[in-house]
């Protein structure tokens, strides 16, 4: 990471691009923010973009259509992005290339392809791109995580996330809603707890009869995580009654005992353990991914969430949704090998298309970061 480095004294100015309701959320938060200064907010829709600053009680912010114009006239050194998936490639790499670090909205991208094209852009430009998986930074995670360090070796790590929200809207017209706009989140939290990756998945999704969806509200899905762990995350969107917290409810089940959480509470461990005292997170949700960012943009180390260490979580995601399709066991390394050929046919930037073909394999450029930070 050599690009948008900032010193420590100075606030760092950003565009808000995306006033949506996940965008309204971050300008609250950057505008909270005590060393960030919210320079403009960008939408495709001049007036999503005008309302946002309205009611934020500031009408004479900088407003646009473009992110990188709105940086240019405004002094702005990174983009925090909240669009829809799918514009989340041609905004990060439009940012990436006018020389702004970027922080963006989860999932990284809408295909694991694009998300290895902008890992690419991230070492090509050397500017950071980071991806705010925001239930990553909960303090009951982190002590979730340390729990499951002590338990010795792991067998099976669970999650059951039953809810039944009406959203209206996109959501309900997916095919996949649980797994591709939900589920990512428990999928990332999962490789942070268990410190291991994924291998493979096998799911099972369906729609209850009852459903006010129209894809597969309901999804279960096996993985096999390193080292032999097995990560099972069970959920519906469509499960009224004793609903589960929106982080759902974890157990990890090791030689030593097990340790629950309810995803709202500390954390519980049963077993006979000697428990370590190790740190917690100092973060929390979005303000803790804006510190998180602001922090390595002022001291150049890569942070979690870094988009090479994010793909796999986008990965998971893609091989459940394979697996629920095709009936198979799919295998996270299937996945990669194809999104990367997929990546290398589409991507049309020659910088970042040599340095997608630089890459002996999408894991191993995901797992050894050549070049980016
Ligand atoms: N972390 C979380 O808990 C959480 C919760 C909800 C949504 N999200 C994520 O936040 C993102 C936004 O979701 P949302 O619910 O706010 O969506 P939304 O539809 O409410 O808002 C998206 C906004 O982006 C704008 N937009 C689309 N393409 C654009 C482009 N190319 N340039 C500029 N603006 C563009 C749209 O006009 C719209 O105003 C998604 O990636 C979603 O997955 C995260």
């Amino acid at each position: 990471m050599t690009g948008s480095a900032i010193r420590r004294d100075d606030p760092l100015r950003v565009v808000l691009v995306g006033a949506g309701s996940m965008g309204r959320a971050w300008r609250d938060t950057i505008e909270a923010a005590p060393d960030v200064e919210l320079a403009g907010i960008a939408d495709i829709d001049p007036a999503a973009a005008q309302s946002a600053a309205d009611e934020l009680g500031r009408p004479g912010l900088p407003v646009g259509t473009d992110a990188v114009t709105l940086a240019a006239a405004t002094g702005a050194r990174a983009v925090v992005d909240a669009t829809v998936p799918e514009a989340h490639h041609p905004v990060t790499i439009a940012a990436l290339f006018a020389g702004l670090a970027v922080l963006g909205e989860k999932p990284v991208a809408d295909t694991v392809a694009k998300a290895l094209s902008l890992a690419a852009a991230a070492e090509v430009t050397g500017e950071l791109f980071m991806v705010s998986q925001s239930r990553r930074w909960n303090p009951q995670l982190f002590a979730f995580r340390v729990m499951a360090a002590d338990l010795g070796a792991i067998g099976t790590l669970t999650t059951e996330f039953f809810r039944a929200p009406r959203f209206g809207g996109f959501r309900e017209r997916m095919e996949h809603p649980l797994l591709v706009d939900m589920a990512i989140h428990a999928f990332d939290s999962a490789r942070f707890v268990l410190g291991a990756e994924p291998v493979s998945a096998y799911c099972e999704a369906h729609n209850p009869p009852w459903s006010w969806y129209d894809g597969a509200a309901a999804a279960t899905t096996v993985f096999e995580m390193e080292g032999g762990i097995r990560y099972t995350y069970t959920g519906s969107w469509c499960s009224p009654g004793a609903e589960t917290s929106w982080n759902g409810a974890w157990r990890v089940s090791g030689e030593k005992g097990s340790a629950l959480w309810d995803g709202d509470h500390e954390p519980v461990l049963h077993g006979d353990v000697q428990r370590a005292d190790r740190e917690r997170s100092p973060h929390s949700g979005i303000a803790g991914s804006l510190q998180v960012f602001v922090e390595a943009l002022r001291t150049g180390v890569a942070p979690m969430g870094e988009v090479h260490e994010n793909v796999l979580s986008l990965a998971m995601v893609e091989a459940a949704v394979r697996s629920a399709e095709s009936g198979q066991r799919v295998l996270v390394d299937d996945v990669l090998a194809h999104a990367h050929a997929v990546a290398l046919r589409d991507e049309r930037h020659p910088d970042v298309r040599a340095a997608l073909a630089d890459w002996s394999s999408a894991r191993s450029a995901l797992t050894l970061p050549d070049g980016h930070c």
